[in-house]
């Protein structure tokens, strides 16, 4: 018997629903990662926050206790391996089943083309947005494996498929990211895990101030968009739930560009 318009529609909006799923996500105490973690909680899901400020997270975690979901705030240094073994090991000791993992938190303290790039800055950057990721996804993907389920969602950039001037040791950590998480979706498909990449364009963060600061750049960037506008935080939640639920469920090793079309 065919499902009626009404109730196929209530199918359908369950499977964004996050209810009895915990979600892990780094870089949550601003920006994208705070974006993501409330869209999740709102969508009922538990949450363990992370950054490196444990005051910024509480603030969030408050905010999704309001919502009636529980926030725990474990921080940790997405750039150093024993702070996310720490992160890992209070997980691990606390026996939380992370369902969710988003790869969000990212640096970008430079801005030098490459014959001026000092490689200590490239280290960091390539430490904390690629490797960071790496040594997460590989301690919290296990709990995964193990359980038969799960999602990964990696943040990654437009500046990982398009190079920007001045920025190479960003983009090439973003492309980096995104050749991990279909690594990731190749290996843990058939053992029941999903990876997926959102792909953003300019978004008003904390992170983007210097772009919205360089006034030619900014209105370039706006003038060739073909919604000619930049992007709300909010906007990145809304790709990170279809990812992360079970309205992704066939959708594996794909980098979701969400840039109001800039590099088409
Ligand atoms: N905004 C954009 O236009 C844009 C475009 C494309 C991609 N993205 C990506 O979106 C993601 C989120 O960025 P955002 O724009 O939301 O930036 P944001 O507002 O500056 O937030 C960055 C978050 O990461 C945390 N963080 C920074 N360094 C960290 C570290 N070393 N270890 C752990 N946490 C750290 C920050 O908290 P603490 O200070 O407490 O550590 C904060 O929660 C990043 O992956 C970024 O590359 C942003």
């Amino acid at each position: 018997m065919p499902l009626g318009v009404e109730t196929r529609f209530l199918v359908l909006r369950d499977r964004f629903s996050l209810a009895g799923r915990t979600a892990l996500v780094t870089g949550a105490s601003r920006g994208i990662g705070r974006s993501i973690a409330i869209a999740f909680a709102e969508q009922g899901a538990d949450l363990v926050l992370s950054s490196r400020k444990a005051d910024a997270l509480e603030a969030v975690a408050t905010e999704i206790a309001a919502l009636g979901r529980r926030a725990i705030v474990i921080p940790a240094h997405v750039g150093r391996e024993d702070s996310i073994d720490a992160l890992a090991d209070r997980i691990e000791r606390e026996a939380i089943a992370i369902d969710v993992l988003v790869n969000n938190a990212a640096v970008n303290p430079v801005m030098a083309g490459v014959l001026d790039l000092d490689p200590g800055a490239w280290r960091k950057v390539i430490d904390a947005n690629v490797t960071g990721s790496f040594l997460l996804t590989r301690r919290i993907a296990r709990g995964m494996v193990e359980r038969g389920r799960g999602a990964i969602v990696n943040v990654a950039s437009v500046g990982g498929l398009r190079v920007g001037p001045g920025l190479a040791a960003y983009d090439v950590s973003k492309a980096a990211l995104i050749h991990l998480t279909r690594a990731l979706a190749v290996e843990l498909g058939p053992r029941g895990v999903r990876a997926n990449a959102i792909a953003p364009g300019l978004v008003e963060t904390r992170m983007a101030e210097a772009l919205f600061r360089n006034e030619a750049g900014y209105r370039a960037y706006v003038s060739s968009n073909p919604l000619r506008r930049h992007g709300q935080p909010d906007e990145i939640a809304a790709a990170a739930l279809f990812l992360a639920s079970d309205a992704g469920s066939y959708t594996n090793g794909e980098v979701l560009v969400v840039d109001g079309g800039s590099v088409i």
